[in-house]
């Protein structure tokens, strides 16, 4: 497994981590994708998955870069704090690696939110702050209300299918040297499944070529690019170990290109 830089933190994460939005497969897949360096797990604790990764991290916590999620409904000062709590709790941990924002809420001022974030970290009980489906404007204005600890990352929908922040967002997170962890890496399972679409044919053949499977190419394609992580999601043992194989290898620049314009 290769890794990359959480933004500039010096801290270094695996470029293929693990996922748990809607996570049914118990403990011992997630085991299995950590013992092959998917030393990343994502949760939120409006997943319902904080226990079940709690308990698969029971004798590597210390081994794992741990994530997870305040809800947007929690944005006010004292709802973040307890919402940490309780993660903390549902994970049976005393630090949460990166503590990111859900969702905006235009309701609360990110101000606010910010503070009770940085609490966190000055507790000790969060390491790292991110956000999560904010907008360029918005993570402008989270990285400006952020006065102590800079927001490190921002998660997002990104795959050959969704490619909607390379316009701006992308280029501003590379520019800044901010972690952009992809988030339905594989649209939903879509760009693992064969289909007679001109576009999946394209990325069947360069599979075909690097003698990789569909998921692994896709997910290959995402962390191509600098700053960008992925997070897939599986159930399965199988299908965990055939994503982990998505790291250590690289696409060549013309097959990235054919790739591009396929799927433009
Ligand atoms: N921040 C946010 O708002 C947000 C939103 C969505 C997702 N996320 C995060 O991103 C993670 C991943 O996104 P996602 O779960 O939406 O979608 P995804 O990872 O793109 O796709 C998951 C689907 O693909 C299937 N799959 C996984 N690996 C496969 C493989 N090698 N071959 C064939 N099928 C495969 C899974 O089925 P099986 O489980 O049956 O294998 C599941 O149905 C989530 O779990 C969550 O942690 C965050």
């Amino acid at each position: 497994m290769e890794y990359k830089p959480l933004g500039n933190t010096g801290v270094l994460v695996p470029e293929i981590g693990l996922g748990t939005w809607r996570y049914r497969g118990g403990v011992e897949p997630l085991r299995h994708g950590i013992a092959l360096g998917a030393r990343l797990i994502d949760t939120a604790e409006i997943y319902g998955t904080e226990e079940v990764v709690g308990e698969a991290l029971r004798d590597c916590r210390e081994q794992v870069f741990l994530a997870t999620k305040v809800s947007a409904a929690h944005l006010r000062y004292d709802d973040v704090l307890r919402a940490a709590e309780a993660s903390l709790r549902r994970l049976g941990t005393s630090v949460i690696d990166l503590y990111q924002i859900h969702w905006p809420n235009p309701r609360v001022p990110i101000a606010e939110t910010l503070r009770a974030m940085e609490t966190l970290v000055d507790r000790g009980q969060v390491r790292f702050l991110g956000v999560s489906n904010f907008s360029l404007q918005a993570l402008q204005q989270a990285q400006a209300a952020a006065r102590h600890h800079p927001i490190v990352s921002n998660q997002v929908l990104y795959n050959l299918n969704r490619r909607d922040i390379e316009r701006e967002l992308l280029p501003y997170c590379q520019q800044q040297g901010i972690t952009v962890i992809a988030y339905t890496p594989l649209d939903d399972g879509r760009l693992a499944v064969p289909s007679s679409q001109p576009r999946m044919q394209v990325l069947a053949a360069v599979a075909r070529e690097v003698n990789k499977t569909l998921a692994q190419v896709a997910l290959n394609w995402c962390i191509a690019h600098p700053n960008v992580i992925a997070i897939p999601k599986s159930n399965r043992r199988e299908r965990i170990e055939e994503n982990c194989g998505a790291s250590g290898w690289r696409l060549s620049a013309a097959q990235l290109e054919r790739l591009n314009a396929a799927f433009s």
